[in-house]
């Protein structure tokens, strides 16, 4: 088969094995044969970085999921999540709920939290060496966005077990085929996780100077802008979103990272010379498996996309996949895109998305993924592949499910 026709049968609801475990290639195939890709669907397919850019920027090009939403997730726990949460949002909610949310950003919250970060991964570390031999994914690289995002909502230490499922079983609930106890098990991990955050707010309420370092989540409650404050359904569902939004992408990053270094031994042995590399090795991660592969976005209005001589025009209505993923290997904007430099500079890579949606919380995940990555290798001279990894074979996201490692 020719690759313009095999671009041209791609469909992303019918995606294999082979996709999941490499999407790269079909990525490729796609931006150099079809790179407005229409699935049988009716939905389109992105692939080209200049693309990409334009879909997360262009004004008619919306984020808001009320009404796709609906059929799925009818009025319950699940729809009342979602359409609450800021990345499903346009302005002029988007714009009033990002500037609320951006209090847990501030640049003396992240401050307050980077002595933080680093204590939690010196004590994981300090475990990992007595064990010899263990899995990057579960024994470390989940471990520390959850205590992160357990620490800013201020949630207290019995229930921090419970959070890793809850945002599994809430974004679980967003793949496009999902069975009816799948759905019933997001509306129930919404309810609880809803309940005990409404408890902590409660508590928090009566002791408005009482939180730990690093802890947000009384700004959150307390902040306003011009006398406009975050609603009550608007605060809980929000900071439910802040730990899907900051969980699996980072652990993904951490995880992606630590895997790349062990398939590309010279660039381990540079970062370990020269341990000044590591913030520009992060954006080489970030560019090379993005932790967020596809996201998406609905035309409001007819826009063309493409490049030039092969315009093609989207009709409003059709829902867009922007494949983050696809435009961080693309040759027009990388050099050797296929190619791992962990120096590499200019490296515009996408992995937090571009425009008015761009990740709130990329200097936070940047900040994780330089202590997180950069301690490990520091820690462990003698690091090595321990057994198969395996991809957890969800399109959207790219990450690991198993990285077993020997370090003795
Ligand atoms: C390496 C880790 C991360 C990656 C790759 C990542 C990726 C992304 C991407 C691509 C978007 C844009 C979605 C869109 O335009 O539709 C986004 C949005 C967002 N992310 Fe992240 N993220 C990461 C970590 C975090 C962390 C640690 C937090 C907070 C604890 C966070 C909070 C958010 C929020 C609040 C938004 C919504 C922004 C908006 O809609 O205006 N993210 N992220």
């Amino acid at each position: 088969m020719s690759d313009t026709q095999q671009a041209s049968d791609f469909d992303i609801n019918k995606i294999g094995q082979a996709f999941l475990d490499d999407p790269f290639p079909t990525y490729k195939l796609l931006r150099k044969n079809d790179p407005v890709h229409l699935n049988p669907d009716g939905s389109y397919f992105l692939t080209r970085y200049d693309d990409v850019v334009q879909s997360f920027r262009h004004p008619a090009m919306s984020s808001d999921k009320k009404v796709d939403f609906k059929p799925k997730f009818g009025d319950g726990p699940l729809y009342v999540h979602h359409t609450n949460s800021l990345v499903f949002n346009d302005p002029p909610i988007h714009t009033r709920v990002r500037q609320l949310l951006s209090e847990a950003f501030t640049p003396r919250k992240l401050a307050e939290l980077e002595p933080v970060i680093e204590g939690i991964i010196d004590r994981l570390l300090d475990r990992l060496a007595d064990q010899g031999q263990f899995d990057v994914i579960n024994d470390y690289a989940l471990a520390l966005p959850t205590e992160i995002i357990a620490d800013m909502l201020g949630v207290p230490e019995e229930h921090r077990h419970k959070l890793h499922n809850y945002s599994n079983l809430i974004l679980g609930a967003l793949d496009p085929v999902v069975s009816p106890e799948k759905i019933a098990e997001g509306h129930a991990a919404v309810e609880e996780f809803g309940a005990l955050l409404e408890e902590l707010i409660a508590e928090r309420r009566n002791t408005p100077e009482g939180g730990e370092m690093g802890e947000v989540l009384a700004a959150l409650i307390f902040g306003e802008i011009d006398g406009d404050k975050l609603t009550p359904v608007e605060l809980v569902q929000n900071c439910i979103f802040l730990l899907n939004a900051g969980h699996e992408t980072t652990a993904n990053l951490v995880g992606n990272g630590i895997s790349i270094l062990l398939d590309y031994p010279d660039q381990l042995q540079r970062l370990r010379d020269d341990p000044s590399l590591i913030k520009s090795a992060v954006e080489e991660f970030l560019r090379f498996q993005s932790p967020l592969q596809i996201g998406n976005r609905k035309a409001m209005e007819d826009v063309e996309f493409g490049p030039e001589g092969g315009r093609v025009e989207i009709p409003a209505g059709a829902f867009v996949h922007t494949s983050i993923g696809a435009a961080n290997r693309d040759p027009e904007q990388f050099e050797y895109p296929e190619k791992v430099d962990i120096g590499r500079q200019p490296n515009p890579q996408l992995a937090f998305g571009i425009g008015k949606h761009i990740c709130m919380g990329n200097t936070l995940g940047r900040i994780e993924g330089h202590v997180a990555v950069g301690k490990f290798v520091a820690r462990f001279p003698n690091l090595r592949a321990a057994g198969e990894k395996r991809y957890h074979g969800r399109a959207r996201f790219r990450g690991l499910d198993v990285l077993p490692v020997a370090v003795s």
